[in-house]
């Protein structure tokens, strides 16, 4: 099986809830290890609401038929998590990206997570950065403004002064899940395939009054911040509207340009 591997085994034990859930989410690919294993361990409530998200619809397909012998009413999200639309509030989920973490994916935990009092939320991603321009503009706007430099200096010590990747990781989940507090583990790096990859766990979580200010969202603004973090809405409307009308003066011009090309060519 795909997903039985020697270190991705230890790691989904380290992730199982720590008591009956529910209403939690999984992604549990194609094999649903994750979901059988705590079934059996009878921490899944029936009476619950329990999501199941699989963007491939081949391997959704061979998911439902894998857990046709569980009986819970599991609700399949056949789509990209952030196209999903909460109704209750989780007490357990476990975002296992097998790759990188996107735009849209931490817009849509930044805003539409819903996790209640006490919740476990976890976290898998890989390692590398790759070539990713949204998680490159997260790491430069990091280490480029007070705000979320501060996060990432903690976090490091966090990390147990080991990596700055790591800390990188910690900060990103920390901004990401800005309307609650929690009690973090260690981060766990770990290599099964080819891929390092980064596990995180946040347990005993609570609501609290939105970061706004650090708001990883302003990512591609190549603007440099006065003191006490990223601007405020009316700011960022102003930003924008400066964008707009360099964009249009820029239009404008290259159309100009272009049909004074045209009348010299005649
Ligand atoms: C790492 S595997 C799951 C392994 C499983 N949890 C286990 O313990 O064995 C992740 C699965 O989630 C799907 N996936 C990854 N990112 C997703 C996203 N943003 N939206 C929906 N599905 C996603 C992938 O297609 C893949 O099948």
């Amino acid at each position: 099986m795909y997903w039985d591997r020697k270190c991705k085994n230890i790691t989904r034990d380290l992730v199982q809830p720590s008591n009956k859930k529910k209403n939690t989410l999984w992604f549990p690919g194609v094999d649903a290890l994750d979901v059988k294993t705590a079934f059996k361990n009878n921490l899944i409530d029936n009476t619950g609401h329990h999501i199941l998200i699989e963007k491939d619809e081949l391997n959704a397909k061979k998911l439902l038929a894998n857990i046709k012998s569980i009986p819970i009413d599991f609700t399949l999200h056949l789509d990209s998590l952030s196209t999903l639309g909460l109704e209750k509030d989780l007490d357990y989920a476990h975002f296992d990206f097998c790759g990188g973490l996107t735009a849209e994916t931490a817009t849509w935990l930044f805003d539409d997570l819903r996790l209640s009092h006490g919740a476990e939320v976890h976290f898998t991603f890989a390692y590398a950065l790759r070539g990713s321009k949204f998680l490159h503009g997260c790491d430069n706007l990091f280490s480029g403004h007070s705000s979320f430099r501060e996060l990432e200096r903690i976090n490091y010590c966090d990390a147990n002064r080991g990596n700055m990747r790591i800390a990188f990781y910690c900060s990103m989940i920390r901004c990401m899940l800005n309307k609650y507090e929690y009690e973090s583990l260690q981060p766990i790096w770990y290599k099964d395939s080819v891929q390092s990859m980064v596990l995180y766990r946040c347990q005993n979580v609570r609501k609290i009054n939105p970061l706004v200010h650090l708001d990883f969202r302003y990512y591609h603004m190549d603007t440099t911040w006065k003191k006490g973090g990223p601007p405020v809405n009316a700011a960022k409307k102003a930003w924008k509207t400066r964008k707009a009308n360099a964009l249009k003066e820029k239009r404008s011009n290259a159309a100009k340009k272009a049909w004074e090309t045209r009348r010299a060519s005649v």
